[in-house]
């Protein structure tokens, strides 16, 4: 791997940016990644024996490596990522912003010769099908090979992307360093960062991402939430689609009609769940497929509805918490060809976290590398802990989970964590009241990112963290969008985790958020029947499918109460989100709260 290998392309705004980013960063070589099996066999046997992963046991876990990071850096780190518009208005109030040109020279700083002793690997990637209308190149330089494994599973990386690229097509630059430079004679760790001088930048009007000190997940990966959505984010507005934090599934009928939803949850809250949910078995005939967990690009087609790709190529999916029970889709995905990262070891090779069985094994060799019996008293697993596998290896994956021009939506959904209040499921009653319900939701915090967990945080549409612009113009963009539509998606809140007053949850979950699914998807066609209420449709006890399960209609009547001056006084704290981004909000916003209010 460490063989200087000429350029594979002819492209000459890469060659020069690529030149340029070698002078600076003084890797001892560099190596254009081709995405080839045999280049990832390579890359994986080096790091075996350089310590820097384990190959875990073949017959049990076929093709598939553990990695341990720092104790430092085991999420993304919010608070060290940054929009870097040439206005800080551009960012708007939920970005950390500086200016560019202070920010482009802290960047200079911190990248001179920043790769001493290391290979610096160029890495072209396609978000969405290679070629694909919808679909997006970028060019990832980094310095760590764990990097260009992770991102060969999440991308289409390599040779088709750069005959793709041509010699003159755009693509986005992404630099990525773990910040850990071999100088002297310092000897090189398992997970090489540089916490405190950690920073993830974007410049969305240049188009450009730039990532320093970390090594973990969306803040390394950079074809993920910094080109898939924050920059994508701004493409998307000025050119008129949407890149949003949202799963993308269809739900196929007994009678083989097929239905596609997409739905925006905050980090963590089950959406590779849900995105390959196995319906009850006494729903006979129904069975979701999966096109995407975690990002959908949504466009307009020539027909005027909108159509999704999911721009990723695997999951990128928090270990704890799945199991066959939960998640046995997931199962089977990570079942091989798997890279984990921060999951606990067996002894036989294979990896354990907490949830995956009721009984632990006996020993284990946690996510710090020490050993770990059921007594320890911290988890065996990181609670953020990952699994990065291929989405073609989901039992239930969508056909056309490829194909280039999308899969047509009929409904999207909104969710969040929240414990009290907001009732299992309802549908807004337009567009705009839609882009209402999106902007503000509000989640119960989680290990997905650092903060205080359990906190509420308002997260609108989920995209809090990954939106490259201000808040206020993304509500105006989504509100825009409606008029280049000749049909719009029908809109949907949902809540999973509502409890009761002694803390018992309210709703089983996981295979019966099939029941209101089907709902959507029957409201969404023109087919299901809903009450009216002030918070928007909601479906009475009789119009789910309850077969299979024994859930009275007085467990359905707490599930889905709303209590009108609980929701009055929490629809007037949205005041404290719109009187931040007041200046750009559009004023349906304020027509929609207004509304709202009166009907309570
Ligand atoms: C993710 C996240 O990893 O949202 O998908 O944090
Ligand atoms: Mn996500």
């Amino acid at each position: 791997m460490t063989t200087i290998n000429t350029a594979p392309t002819s492209h000459k705004a890469l060659l020069k940016w690529v030149d340029k980013m070698i002078t600076l960063c003084e890797p001892d070589t560099f190596y254009w990644c081709d995405g080839s099996q045999k280049e990832a066999d390579g890359l994986f046997e080096m790091m075996v024996e350089r310590g820097t992963c384990v190959k875990l046991n073949e017959t049990k876990r076929p093709n598939s490596y553990l990695f341990r990071s720092d104790p430092g850096d085991v999420a993304r780190v919010e608070s060290k990522t940054f929009i870097c518009s040439q206005n800080k208005d551009g960012a708007g109030p939920t970005n950390n912003w500086e200016d560019p040109r202070t920010m482009r020279r802290k960047m200079k700083d911190l990248f001179q010769g920043c790769m001493h002793g290391r290979t610096m690997y160029i890495i072209p990637f396609s978000m969405g099908p290679v070629g694909g209308p919808i679909s997006k190149i970028g060019v990832e330089i980094t310095d760590s090979p764990y990097v260009v494994v992770n991102m060969r599973i999440m991308a289409r990386i390599g040779t088709p992307v750069l005959e793709a690229l041509g010699h003159d097509g755009f693509f986005v630059p992404c630099l990525h360093s773990v910040g850990y430079p071999l100088d002297g004679d310092k000897e090189d760790v398992a997970w090489p960062c540089d916490p405190e001088n950690t920073h993830i930048v974007h410049f969305p009007e240049e188009r450009a991402i730039v990532s320093y000190g970390s090594g973990y997940g969306g803040n390394a990966l950079l074809g993920k939430k910094c080109l898939a959505l924050r920059i994508a984010s701004t493409l998307a507005r000025d050119e008129g689609w949407m890149a949003e934090h949202m799963l993308i599934l269809g739900v196929e009928e007994p009678d083989g009609k097929k239905t596609y939803v997409t739905a925006a949850f905050p980090s963590a809250c089950g959406k590779t769940n849900f995105a390959m949910v196995i319906p009850p078995k006494e729903m006979e005939g129904y069975k979701v497929t999966c096109v995407g967990d975690d990002i959908a690009w949504i466009k307009p087609g020539p027909d005027g509805c909108l159509y999704a790709i999911n721009p990723e190529a695997g999951f990128f999916g928090v270990a704890p918490g799945t199991s066959e029970g939960t998640n046995p889709n997931a199962m089977a995905s990570c079942s091989r060809d798997t890279i984990f990262t921060n999951v606990a070891l067996t002894d036989d090779g294979d990896v354990w976290w907490e949830g995956m069985s009721k009984e632990p094994p006996a020993h284990l060799i946690d996510w710090k590398g020490n050993d770990w019996t059921p007594e320890s008293e911290t988890p065996a697993a990181h609670p953020n802990s990952r699994f990065t596998a291929p989405a073609a290896n989901c039992p239930v994956i969508d056909p056309d989970w490829e194909k280039p021009e999308g899969v047509r939506v009929h409904a999207m959904i909104f969710g969040g964590r929240r414990m009290s209040d907001v009732p299992l499921v309802s549908q807004a009653f337009n567009w705009g009241h839609g882009v209402y319900l999106g902007a503000t939701t509000g989640s119960e915090m989680t290990a997905a990112a650092e903060g205080t967990m359990g906190k509420l945080r308002r997260d609108p549409m989920a995209m809090l963290p990954f939106c490259g612009y201000h808040m206020g113009d993304y509500f105006r963009h989504w509100i825009k969008m409606q008029r280049s539509l000749t049909e719009t998606p029908r809109i949907f809140n949902v809540n999973w985790f509502r409890k009761d007053k002694d803390g018992n949850w309210l709703w089983p979950g996981f295979s019966d958020n099939m029941r209101p699914l089907r709902w959507i998807v029957e409201r969404a066609t023109g087919r299901a029947f809903a009450k009216e209420t002030p918070i928007g449709w909601m479906p009475s006890y009789s119009d789910l499918d309850w077969r299979g399960l024994d859930f009275s209609e007085e467990q359905f009547e707490a599930l889905m109460a709303i209590d009108r001056d609980t929701l009055r006084r929490q629809t007037l704290q949205h005041e404290e989100l719109f009187i931040e981004l007041f200046q750009h909000l559009p004023k349906e916003m304020i027509f929609e709260r207004e509304l709202l209010i009166s009907r309570f």
